[in-house]
């Protein structure tokens, strides 16, 4: 069963911690990988609230209730002042994709500053889910300012990243190179002015569909929804999936990944948002819920609880 919003735990019993993250699956497997918090919540002078960089945690289940933790596949360098992955910086939103032209699995990461002035991706690769992932480098898309993002393996093999830009007024969409390391060509400015972040793609018969968040911090706010032909739009404007949401807070809980469901009906799809502690940040929860799609309308309706691999539900 999943209980959105409650301290889930490991097969272990510890808290899990995969905040903002994002879930690759394969072969009967889901591997969730996501920001470990799981360290003292210090003030910050930028966005009130952070923990120092512990790395990328990946849980493994094959029915999205019972997880093991597989470990923390991209640790960070706590011995290297110079380094990316040095605790005072930043790394939040890791995704994983394998890619279809080498077989690896490439981790994409919003890498910043402790400032949040660098406004970068990182990227590593891994020859197997569980890692671990070496990790390549940090560098700005297309020369451009990049903060919360996420990445899209498409059906055809072609994989995209989806980034909040010009100071997070902007989302830009550009195309993966094929090796999956870094960015090929040019970007597509989406949702151009209408400061969305958290951005989560997924696709449903024929079409891309793109859930963001508005921009305020570690507090949850309206869901804005878009949706395309292709990847690089023209998308359309579609307005907030969650029914009944009368806080305007989408469930209180802020977009991270959106997972096609394995076992439930094929138009079904998974929303995965975040609820943020800010004074706690590992203790921030998850909400997962069923997510529908009729016509181009996502909806999001609250479950106490629910069970992921049940038909109709
Ligand atoms: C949110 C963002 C999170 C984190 C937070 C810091 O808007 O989605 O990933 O960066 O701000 O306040």
């Amino acid at each position: 069963m999943i209980v959105s919003g409650k301290p889930w735990l490991d097969t272990e019993g510890h808290s899990i911690q995969a905040h903002g993250g994002g879930i690759w699956a394969e072969k009967g497997r889901y591997y969730w990988y996501g920001e470990n918090k799981g360290g003292p919540t210090l003030a910050e002078p930028r966005c009130g609230f952070r923990v120092d960089v512990i790395g990328v945690s990946c849980y493994v289940s094959t029915d999205l209730a019972i997880w093991r933790h597989a470990g923390v596949v991209l640790k960070a360098r706590s011995d290297e002042p110079d380094h990316d992955l040095y605790p005072k910086n930043i790394l939040e939103r890791p995704k994983v994709i394998q890619c279809p032209a080498t077989g690896r699995y490439v981790m994409w990461m919003h890498i910043d500053s402790y400032q949040r002035d660098k406004a970068a991706v990182g990227v590593a690769v891994a020859d197997k889910p569980e890692g671990p992932f070496e990790y390549l480098r940090s560098f700005r898309p297309h020369g451009c300012d990049s903060r919360d993002m996420t990445v899209f393996r498409d059906d055809d093999g072609s994989g995209w990243l989806i980034y909040s830009s010009e100071r997070n007024d902007t989302l830009h969409v550009g195309r993966l190179t094929d090796d999956y390391t870094d960015v090929a060509g040019d970007f597509t400015r989406v949702m151009a002015g209408r400061r969305r972040e958290a951005p989560a793609v997924f696709r449903h018969e024929g079409r891309l569909y793109l859930i963001t968040s508005g921009c305020s911090g570690w507090f949850p706010n309206p869901s804005e929804t878009a949706v395309a032909d292709r990847m690089t739009g023209p998308w359309t404007v579609l307005g907030d999936p969650f029914a009944g949401d009368a806080e305007g807070t989408s469930f209180r809980s802020q977009s991270t990944f959106v997972l096609p469901r394995a076992g439930g009906e094929a138009d079904e799809y998974m929303y995965m948002g975040d609820r943020w502690e800010p004074k706690d940040l590992g203790s921030s929860t998850y909400v997962w819920l069923p997510m529908t799609v009729s016509g181009t309308r996502l909806r999001i309706e609250w479950r106490n609880s629910w069970n992921p691999e049940m038909k109709g539900l």
